[in-house]
């Protein structure tokens, strides 16, 4: 007679007391992967320049990624509590919301160049910086996890006739990082392979969260799946890849985005 091995429960799949950093963590979809981690009973650190808007049992530093000297003063709070960091996710960046930018002030033909100093400042070199001070510490123990959100829109060209009528602009900032964001993906994965430390990107499609209805009408239209995401639709693959079910994976950049840029 053969009998089943199969374990009963998936014993891969355990994220009770992780330590897990999440750069703006109490934005649109960091309070939705923050609520996510907690419920798997995972200790989440936020790291953030805005507050959080409702009680949460997630720490949070009120500091600015763009600055080594912050970050150094958190990765002090880890040495002295003697705790190691299980996970970075590096999800900070800036999203403009069309409803709150002038029209046309996006145009590439005069985009403004402290913008891009700002937006890039903060994706890149913020994510970056976090690689670096996190990551490093990670490498001390021989194992770790960094998770990059980078956007359907760092594989694919925003479609600007989205916005059409609305004179906003999708930035180039915007593309820019999101496409570099996979690059510092495939080169943390590369040089911490040996350390045990998986690196991997998430690029979501657009989140519903009232936007203006032609633009959603025109975007269902885009996505083969017909609809924008959820905002509680990421969780399950945050969930994976902040667990050793996603052993395996590293280097990767998952696409969720309901199909958008398979066509
Ligand atoms: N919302 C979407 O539809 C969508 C789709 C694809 C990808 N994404 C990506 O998801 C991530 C989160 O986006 P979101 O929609 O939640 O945006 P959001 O603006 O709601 O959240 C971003 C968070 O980052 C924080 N932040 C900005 N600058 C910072 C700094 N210098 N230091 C520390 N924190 C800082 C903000 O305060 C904010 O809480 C981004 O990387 C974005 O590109 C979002």
């Amino acid at each position: 007679m053969i009998t089943s091995k199969i374990p009963k429960k998936n014993i891969n799949f355990n994220l009770k007391n992780k330590n897990i950093i999440i750069t703006g963590g109490n934005g649109f979809l960091g309070r939705q992967i923050t609520d996510a981690l907690i419920n798997e009973e995972a200790n989440v650190f936020i790291i953030d320049i805005k507050k959080p808007k409702k009680k949460t049992s997630a720490k949070f530093f009120y500091s600015d990624i763009t600055k080594e000297n912050n970050l150094k003063k958190i990765l002090n709070f880890f040495k002295k509590k003697k705790i190691k960091v299980d996970v970075l996710i590096n999800n900070a960046a800036v999203n403009y919301s069309p409803k709150k930018i002038k029209r046309n002030s996006f145009k590439l033909e005069n985009f403004p160049n402290f913008l891009w100093d700002k937006d890039l400042n903060v994706s890149l070199k913020g994510s970056y910086l976090c690689t670096k001070i996190f990551g490093s510490y990670m490498s001390k123990f021989n194992k770790g996890i960094i998770i990059n959100v980078s956007s359907d829109l760092g594989i694919i060209a925003p479609d600007q006739r989205l916005y059409e009528n609305s004179g906003f602009i999708k930035p180039i900032t915007y593309s820019i990082s999101k496409h570099g964001i996979i690059g510092l993906t495939k080169y943390t994965a590369s040089y911490w392979a040996k350390k045990n430390i998986r690196c991997n990107a998430v690029a979501p499609g657009g989140i519903f969260n009232n936007q203006d209805n032609s633009f959603v009408k025109r975007i269902n239209q885009l996505i083969p799946l017909g609809r924008m995401a959820k905002k509680n639709e990421y969780n399950g693959l945050f969930l994976f890849l902040c667990s050793d079910l996603s052993s395996y994976l590293t280097g990767s950049v998952i696409i969720a985005d309901g199909g958008r840029t398979i066509i």
